[in-house]
Formats: C-alpha cells, structure tokens, sequence
C-alpha cells in the first residue's frame, strides 16, 4: 500500500502565515513523516498554485511579469516552509510545463466523454478599462450572506461560490466603477451530471471527514450547477482551440498529480502506480476549499474516469491570534517568515499540533499558552527524560546502555498506550497521537522518579543500571515516537543516542547498546521573548 500525500497548494502570492500552517501543510508533514518512519511507502507532494487573478493583480501593481512574480514567491514559500522542517518529495508549481500537459489531458478527457460545453455568458467588462474582469477584478455584495466587498467568484465570509452577476453592486477594482455585462462564450464543466455518483462516493467511503461530509450533502441536495471553468484573462493555461484560459480552479488541482509526475521522473517512480490501485490518495485542506475537494475535484476525476479518487481529505479550521481573527492591517498577524527569526520550529509544530483537533474548528494561538505547554509539556516532560537518562547513563555507564531486564507491568502499559498512539496516528488523529505519546512519557518520568536510580548508583549499581537500561530504551522509543512532531530535535538526538527512527520498533525494550554525549533536546522559552512579539 502507498499513500501520496498533498497539501493543498499555495497561492503564490503573499506571505505564508502561521493559518495557512495549522489548516494544511503542518498536519499534512506531520503525517507523511508518521507513514515513512512506520516504514510505510508515502510522498508529500506540494507546490504553489500560480495562475489565478489575484497574481496576476499584485503582480501588475507591482510592475512586474506574473510568471516571474510568482517564481519569486514559490522559491520563497518553498525555502520557509523547508525551514519549519516541511518535508516535501516535491514542491512544484502549477505554471509548469508538467502540469499545462496535464490539464490540457484532462480536459480533453472530459470533453470526449460529454462533460464539457459551451455557452454563451454574461460577464463583467470594464468600459472605462477596456477590459473583461475575471474573478477579483470585480468586488461587491455576496447575495447569500450579505457580505460587503466580497469577490465575484467566491464569497470569503460564507464560502459560497458564486457567478457572473450574483454581486449586488458589483465595482471594478481597478477604477471603481460599475462594470457591464457582455455576452461571452465560456467552457463549462457538467458538475451537475455528477450529484449521484457523488453521494455514492459519500456512503461508500467512510474515510472522509464525516461531519464535512454531512453539510456537503446539503450542497448536492440544493442542487449543483454547472461549473463557469474559462476565463478572458492573459496569465493561465490557453485552452485549446480557445483565446481563454482555464479558471485556476481546473488547472490548480491537476497541479496535485503533475507534481507526482514531476517527482516520479526525477526519482525514476513510475507516476501511474501514484496516481492508480493500491495507493491512498490523501489531501490536507482548509474550510474555505471543501467545495472544491468534494465536490470539483472528485467529479472532475470521475469524468476522466480512469483516475483515482481521494481516500481522505482532513479539513480543519482557521486559526485565530489571541483569540482575533489575523489581520495584516490590524498588525495581529504573524509570518512564518517572523516566526522563525525568533523562535525554534519545532516549538511551534508542537504547540500547533496540540492546538489542532481532526475537526473542522478553527484554533487559537496564544503566545502564553505557547510558552507553558512547550516548557512544562515538551521541555519538562518529554525533554527533561531524554536528558537525564542519557546524562546518567554517560556519567555512571560510560555511555554503555546497562542490560537488563524488563519490568513486565511498565512495558505492558506502555505497548497499551503505543497501540493506542498508532490508531490515532492512522486516522490523523494527530493531536490525539502526540497527546499519547506524552502520557508515554510522562509514565517514563515517573518510572525514573519512583526508582531514583541517582540514589541506588551509590550502593547497588546493578540496580541503578536495570532501571537505566529500561530508560534508555524509553528514550530510544520516544525518539521515534516524537520524531514526526519535533523531527529537527529527535534527528539530533538519535545520532547523539545512536539509534534508528522507527516507530514500528517504539514498543521494544530489549536493546543495550553504547551511546555518545548529549545535549538538551530543546531550548526552554524565556518570558522576554514572549513578551516582545506580543509588543
Ligand atoms: N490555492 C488554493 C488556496 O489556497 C488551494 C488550491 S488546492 C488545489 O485556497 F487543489 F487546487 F490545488
Ligand atoms: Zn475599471
């Protein structure tokens, strides 16, 4: 069994901030790691989404050419999201030649088979531009909810899609004006042919976020309308035979198997075997997109109709900044970019996970939250063990892990535990997962308290060296067990403890062996610097 792992691709135009982390492409690393250091087989594939109006606005005001401005953010996006120890097989973009190949395929596959046609449209023009305005060119009311300045294809604050002419008082962004309408003839994607197939999908796959699929239900029972997938725009896919280009909705998923392809060819993979049977196909989502994942994407696969469809698709809420929504303008924001000129990364994958259930709820980050549960529960519990193990086994062993023989009721309970730990880990359950493996070391700690080997190392080292021995290789299962949370501590310490990671064997206590000088795990959060990034 493979699992390909996604996470949904990044507008390539803007800051990453600490949201985009916890929704998406945090779990989704967290995860993959999980699968690899089970042994499992699994790629994390990721990559900008480059076409679209936005960038190509920011773009233009900016001067510059959208291909090369949204370069400038892929490269920048790839190299934080590297440093927060994302792992990515590949990290792509969607304004390749892989994935126009890709796009143009599918969609001469859905027209062969009857889920493409033309029809004349209304759209926006600007008269005093001289120009259509796709998408974020034009702003006004959402008719559904009512909220202000919303943007024609979507609405941000209820998350409806919407087409040409639902906005009330529609305005041209670019001069403010009231745009008209004119006729134009656009490509659309036959959504509606596919509600049965689609509830189908709903009762037969269980693996999908159920409370998600509750409400999406509705959706279909509202009735799905057929999908505007063209745009009179410069920057995008030209679609054949066409002067459009696809809606960046159409190209921007194809990006999840172009960058498999991409990766397949440049690792010697055969992509087919990625994208075919006997691989679970598994994409990290926010909220705002769960319409397009439910229900575009899988009727677009349905309609090529020799694809795939996906296995999982966890979606999880926003995330909220001492308890506000984040706001660049409001200065209650945090990049990444930010983040990691001040703090350890792992930190923050820690403090993120616990802060993230396998729910679509949004969070809350609080920096004095963060600071408590990474000194008392990372560094305290899980640190504090690491460390004084290993101090004592060099300082007393000479680096050799005493053999000895286990105690029956501690590994028992721990395997319980392990077990437990691996089930949540399955069902990304990740918080659930950490949650566990703290117990795990929590147990470990109050082993090592109620032994007090510091006291038996004067009178009775043969003692001391059963209670180390069984340590150690607490410490050598934690290191395993912690790597897919604090990957760039836990690789640090398996070299210095010269162990493996492998989560398959973190129920095992049954090694001696010699380890080498270690260093604290983590670095402890002091007060000050809290209180800086808090202003
Ligand atoms: N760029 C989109 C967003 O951030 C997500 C695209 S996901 C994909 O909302 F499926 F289209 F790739
Ligand atoms: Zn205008």
């Amino acid at each position: 069994m493979r699992t390909l792992v996604t996470a949904a691709l990044i507008y390539s135009n803007g800051e990453i901030h600490l949201g985009h982390l916890r929704s998406t492409y945090l779990p989704a690393d967290v995860y993959t790691r999980y699968l690899k250091s089970s042994g499992k087989k699994a790629i994390y594939v990721c990559a900008t989404d480059d076409h679209g109006t936005p960038a190509l606005i920011k773009a233009e005001q900016e001067g510059r050419k959208p291909e090369e401005y949204t370069r400038y953010w892929h490269d920048r996006d790839e190299k934080e999201f590297r440093a927060l120890g994302l792992d990515f097989d590949v990290f792509h973009r969607t304004h390749s030649p892989e994935n126009k190949e890709a796009t143009i395929q599918l969609f001469e596959k859905l027209r062969e088979n009857g889920y493409i046609y033309q029809k004349e449209v209304k759209e926006y023009y600007c008269e005093h531009d001289k120009k259509y305005l796709a998408d974020r060119y034009v702003k006004g009311k959402c008719p559904s909810c009512g909220a202000e300045n919303q943007y024609s294809d979507q609405c941000e604050k209820c998350g409806k899609s919407l087409k040409v002419g639902d906005l009330i008082k529609p305005r041209c962004t670019l001069c403010k004006k009231e745009p008209v309408l004119r006729e134009s003839e656009h490509y659309f994607f036959k959504l509606s042919a596919f509600s049965k197939k689609i509830s189908a999908w709903f009762k037969k796959n269980k693996e999908l976020q159920q409370d998600i699929v509750g409400y999406v239900k509705n959706w279909i029972k509202e009735g799905l309308i057929d999908w505007d997938m063209s745009r009179n725009l410069k920057w995008g896919f030209k679609i054949p035979g066409s002067n459009q280009v696809f809606y960046v909705w159409f190209d921007a998923p194809i990006g999840y198997i172009s960058s498999t392809k991409k990766w397949a060819k440049e690792n010697k993979e055969d992509w087919k075997k990625w994208w075919g049977k006997g691989t679970k196909i598994v994409h990290f989502i926010g909220k705002d997109i769960i319409y397009h994942h439910y229900l575009f994407w899988p009727a677009m696969l349905m309609g090529a109709g020799d694809l795939p469809l996906p296995t999982k698709m966890p979606a999880r809420g926003f995330l909220n900044l001492e308890g506000q929504k984040f706001s660049k303008s409001r200065g209650n924001y945090v990049s990444l970019k930010e983040y990691l000129q001040k703090f350890d990364p792992d930190h923050l994958r820690f403090y993120m996970t616990l802060i993230t259930p396998n729910a679509n709820t949004d969070g809350n980050w609080n920096w004095k939250d963060f600071m408590s549960r990474v000194n008392s529960d990372l560094i305290g519990n899980v640190g504090n063990f690491l460390y004084r193990t290993t101090y004592f086994i060099n300082k007393y062993f000479d680096g050799q892990v005493p053999s000895f023989k286990g105690p029956g009721d501690f590994v028992k309970k721990w395997k319980q535990e392990y077990r437990k730990v691996t089930g949540h880990m399955e069902l990304v359950e990740l918080k659930k997962g950490l949650e566990g493996v703290l117990k795990l070391s929590g147990m470990a700690n109050k082993y090592f308290q109620d032994n007090e080997p510091w006291k038996l190392i004067k009178n009775d080292k043969k003692k001391a060296g059963q209670i180390l021995g069984v340590c150690a290789n607490a410490c050598k299962n934690l290191c395993s067990l912690m790597f897919p949370f604090t990957p760039f501590a836990m690789e640090k310490l398996s070299k210095e403890m010269k162990t493996k990671i492998d989560w398959k064997q973190a129920d095992q206590f049954n090694k001696t062996w010699k380890i080498s000088k270690t260093t604290p795990a983590f670095k402890k959060i002091e007060g000050e610097q809290i209180k800086k990034v808090m202003k």
